[in-house]
């Protein structure tokens, strides 16, 4: 298992039939991704929003595509509509398009063209507990997620979330994709630890893109 997560960079680890970890894939795109998103943030920024029970998440969140997730008092949801702009979001950036379907078509989903990106920012402390990503309407699509900046523990568990979860050290530029027969496995964030990273200072950012309509 050491061996497994210790590899560097460039290297291709099955987590599950169905799901990959693909090292520092996005390593080499991460400055121009970060650059992109700042022009999706000036347009859609960060918010926390607040899950059907009322908590309010610790993550802060925002969306590019033609759909955007969105959580609130009413449940769980796409909308092509920014709620807190009235808004379409910002379009996916090409180079969000692009590395989404490179790494899809080499965890061995072709042809993957996302139509949502939720974009997660975890600050020290920052969680997001064990679930599944069912909001979507084909779970024959394929769900690429992209790490940049501080590193987490991913958790990476079964379709049925008392099933013992995998914990998966994902650092900047690591992308993992899960779909097929792992499309529902329950995953989740454990606490982000402090640190700081050159291109992010203070915290992880996590890009997801779906197929979500
Ligand atoms: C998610 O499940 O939406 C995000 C997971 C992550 O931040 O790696
Ligand atoms: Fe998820």
């Amino acid at each position: 298992m050491r061996d497994l997560f210790e590899a560097e960079e460039g290297a291709q680890m099955s987590l599950q039939p169905g799901a990959v970890l693909l090292r520092g894939f996005a390593t080499v795109a991460a400055p121009q991704l970060l650059g992109d998103l700042g022009a999706v943030l000036a347009v859609s920024p960060w918010r926390h929003l607040v899950t059907p029970g009322g908590f309010r998440m610790s993550v802060a969140m925002t969306n590019c595509g033609t759909l955007g997730w969105l959580s609130d008092r009413r449940g769980y949801r796409y909308d092509p509509i920014d709620p807190d702009t009235g808004r379409p979001w910002p379009a996916l950036p090409a180079s969000f398009r692009e590395l989404a379907a490179t790494a899809a078509a080499q965890a061995g989903f072709q042809g993957f063209e996302p139509d949502a990106c939720l974009v997660n920012r975890y600050d020290p402390g920052a969680r997001l507990s064990l679930h599944q990503d069912r909001d979507e309407r084909d779970f024959r699509q394929p769900i690429v997620s992209v790490s940049l900046g501080l590193p987490a523990v991913f958790l990476f568990g079964g379709i049925e979330r008392a099933e013992k979860a995998l914990r998966v050290p994902l650092v900047h530029g690591d992308v993992v994709v899960w779909g097929g027969p792992a499309r529902l496995s329950h995953h989740g964030i454990l606490p982000l630890k402090d640190g700081e990273h050159p291109l992010t200072g203070h915290c992880r950012v996590n890009l997801t893109f779906r197929k979500a309509g």
